[in-house]
């Protein structure tokens, strides 16, 4: 049975008790936060550049973000509200730069061409269209924006174990796409220039960049239907 919506609710709404205490935060998530964040730093020094953090969860990532960038403003968005109200006291701190709001990643609730970066970090295998979800990711980013996305890399025996036997076993039939799969989505979805890279160790991931070259298209949900508009009398 393939992985849905309903069930990612289930597992992040049951996973957020404990979810800033597990072990995958050593392991897997801290490690990706840092890669991601010294590629912005690379790319964009401190300029007051606009992030949309998708699949944002608890907000870990989106805090270090700003720790480390203090003049990007930064929004964050996730499907389950549970994953974002336990980071309530985090969206607090910083809520003068950092903006949570709850939605699916394959239907973005932002305008064409919002931001310079979109990131995607330990979530995207958990979308059931793939595609669609990258497709949202290019449309939000303004021309030559950049996407940044890590997930487990599943490509060599080690990482296969690890992400299609274990991590499936625990999360069910998530679906972590190859390199070459990623490369696919980013050119199908409008991205030009892509670079990957991966990160070895117990958790191996792959992180993809991939630049916006082509203007944006409005997504057929931002465009209204003449017929709907009310104009009051
Ligand atoms: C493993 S957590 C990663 C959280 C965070 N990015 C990090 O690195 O700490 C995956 C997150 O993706 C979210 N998620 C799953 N499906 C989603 C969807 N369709 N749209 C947006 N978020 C989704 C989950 O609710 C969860 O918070």
């Amino acid at each position: 049975m393939s992985y849905d919506k309903t069930q990612a609710t289930h597992e992040f709404t049951r996973w957020s008790e404990n979810y800033d205490r597990c072990i995958l935060q050593t392991l897997l998530f801290q490690p990706a936060h840092r890669a991601i964040i010294k590629r912005i730093q690379a790319r964009f020094a401190d300029r007051p550049i606009r992030i949309l953090d998708v699949g944002c969860g608890t907000g870990v990532f989106a805090a270090r973000i700003r720790d480390a960038l203090p003049s990007a403003q930064v929004w964050g968005v996730d499907l389950v509200s549970g994953m974002l109200s336990k980071g309530a006291a985090r969206w607090q701190r910083h809520a003068e730069c950092v903006t949570p709001i709850q939605g699916d990643s394959e239907r973005l609730p932002f305008a064409t061409g919002s931001f310079d970066i979109v990131t995607c970090a330990n979530s995207f295998h958990h979308y059931p269209h793939q595609d669609r979800a990258v497709a949202e990711m290019h449309r939000v980013l303004k021309l030559n924006g950049r996407l940044m996305l890590v997930d487990g890399y599943r490509d060599r025996p080690w990482g296969w174990f690890i992400y299609d036997v274990c991590v499936a076993h625990v999360e069910g039939a998530v679906h972590h796409a190859s390199a070459g799969r990623f490369r696919e989505l980013c050119g199908q979805a409008g991205f030009g220039q892509m670079d990957q890279r991966v990160y070895r160790g117990l958790a191996p991931f792959l992180f993809t960049e991939a630049v916006a070259e082509k203007s944006p298209v409005p997504a057929p949900h931002f465009r209204l239907d003449p017929s709907e508009v009310k104009v009051a009398a």
